[in-house]
């Protein structure tokens, strides 16, 4: 490709595929993600949208339709196979939440310590047309009993603790048992938040029954929760090395590559000291000779060393998937962007997509980005993954304007799009459909469902679908099952 006027060429990545036992780690470069200022416009109005079109999730409208007034929602998931197959169970769709109270007497901004995993279920099969405007999910409570998941704490000294997000998979078809991995948080604050010890995080797995009957949907189990993994400081950053890292985010899957193995993507950060002058040419990326490279000592004076986000990833060692081993990182983002959320694999065509959330406020000094979806495209799990579009990794940007300050969805630069917090936590699911959740609309906060929108995903590119739904917004959570699993033991 051409390259833009005036910015550096992004990284060649050959997306050649490794063993995902070796240990090569694919780099999305300060170069590729350069890429997204160098297409972003300089000319749009103050306060638009300054994105490609087609890497521009369409304006949510701001009289939205709470999922349930009485419960806010944020990252959602859905009941996956291995292959990420989104199953019905007995015509039932169901969804995975978390979810905390709005009537407890915190703001939104500050669910997080208060999150807990809930879910919601509908009939299966029906047109988002004949749904009601908000989706039609009946509220179906906390999914885990009481008290269960602080128990992966043992005698640790909190003052909260937290269920923070993962996947729920089928154990197998024509029965009814589940397995939630999922991300068990421990606090330990004073009263205004600061840590008095770092959060502990571990990625954690308990397993449940689905039952339902005519009317609704319930689960039993989840008592028994066990620890998977903590970080090892070697691959994966703990909290002594940083009381901000980032350890989170479970999903679980199978690659017709390697049968036999059930594999683990997961939110990591690069290990080692908070702010280690440790960001190399390599992350970088700069092609020799480039008139746009920067120079290695400028970058790691800016600040931009307190943001290394890594994708990570294990491999279960035994067939109940209780015990794991970490394996090096698929991919790093050193002294590019702290956080790579939610992480996917996603398989489309022989090719391996890795899909992620990230932030704009997250991105390290002197690399700029609209909160969304990240993707990146290889040719096995592990590959030197090319960052998606231009090779700038962009997939899915809320409305922004990048040439003005990003401002907070709870302190809003007035300059900004009011959109550019318009939803967050979004997850790819079977045929392109992307599911996420409100976050702030015109300074109307959300903890509601997003409309789902479609995706085209083509080789190294892809474009949001406008003929999907209304100019490219579907039905408010209209997050469908593309198979049914009908529970033939409870028959
Ligand atoms: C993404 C996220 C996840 C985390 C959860 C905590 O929105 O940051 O990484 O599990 O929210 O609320």
């Amino acid at each position: 490709s051409g390259g833009v006027p005036g910015y550096p060429r992004p990284t060649i990545h050959t997306q050649q595929a490794y063993s995902p036992f070796d240990s090569f780690t694919s780099r999305w470069t300060r170069a590729d993600a350069r890429q997204i200022k160098a297409r972003s416009s300089l000319t749009n109005p103050t306060g638009g949208n300054s994105l490609p079109a087609r890497l521009t999730m369409p304006d949510i409208p701001a009289d939205f339709p709470q999922t349930n007034p009485d419960v806010w929602i944020w990252d959602t998931w859905t009941l996956i196979d291995a292959q990420a197959n989104q199953f019905s169970y007995n015509g039932w769709e169901v969804i995975f939440s978390l979810t905390a109270d709005p009537n407890a007497g915190y703001t939104f901004d500050d669910r997080h310590v208060h999150a807990r995993i809930g879910f919601f279920y509908r009939r299966a099969g029906i047109p988002a047309s004949r749904r009601p405007r908000n989706g039609g999910w009946i509220y179906g409570g906390h999914l885990f009993p009481d008290g269960a998941s602080a128990k992966v704490f043992g005698s640790t000294t909190l003052t909260e603790s937290a269920e923070w997000s993962g996947s729920t998979r089928l154990v197998r078809a024509g029965d009814n048992h589940v397995t939630v991995f999922y991300t068990a948080l421990g606090f330990n604050r004073t009263a205004d938040g600061t840590n008095i010890s770092p959060p502990v995080a571990i990625i954690s797995k308990a397993n449940g029954t689905i039952h339902s009957d005519l009317r609704h949907v319930w689960f039993s189990g989840f008592n028994d929760h066990k620890p998977l993994l903590q970080p090892d400081g070697v691959y994966y950053q703990t909290g002594q090395q940083n009381e901000f890292y980032s350890f989170r985010d479970p999903f679980t899957f199978e690659d017709p590559a390697h049968p036999g193995y059930t594999f683990m993507v997961f939110e990591g950060n690069t290990a080692g000291e908070r702010g280690a002058r440790d960001c190399t040419a390599a992350d970088l990326g700069y092609r020799s000779g480039d008139p746009y490279a920067e120079n290695l000592d400028d970058v790691l004076n800016s600040g931009a060393t307190y943001q290394k986000a890594n994708i990570g990833l294990a491999v279960a060692l035994n067939k109940s998937l209780t015990k794991w081993r970490f394996l090096p990182p698929l991919i790093s983002g050193n002294c590019v962007n702290d956080q790579t959320e939610r992480p996917q694999v996603y398989i489309k065509d022989g090719k391996y997509y890795l899909f992620t959330i990230s932030h704009r406020t997250t991105f390290a000094a002197g690399i700029d980005g609209p909160d969304g979806v990240y993707g990146f495209v290889g040719n096995g799990v592990r590959s030197d993954f090319k960052p998606m579009n231009w090779g700038s990794g962009l997939v899915l940007g809320n409305p922004t304007d990048l040439n003005q300050a990003a401002g907070s969805d709870f302190d809003p630069n007035p300059l900004q799009n009011p959109r550019a917090f318009q939803s967050y936590s979004h997850y790819v699911m079977p045929g392109g459909l992307v599911e996420s959740f409100i976050d702030t609309v015109e300074n109307r906060r959300g903890g509601a469902l997003a409309p789902t929108v479609q995706i085209n995903i083509s080789g190294q590119d892809s474009a949001i679908n406008l003929a999907y739904g209304q100019n490219g917004l579907g039905g408010y959570g209209d997050i469908p099952a593309n198979r049914a699993n009908i529970d033939l033991v409870a028959f």
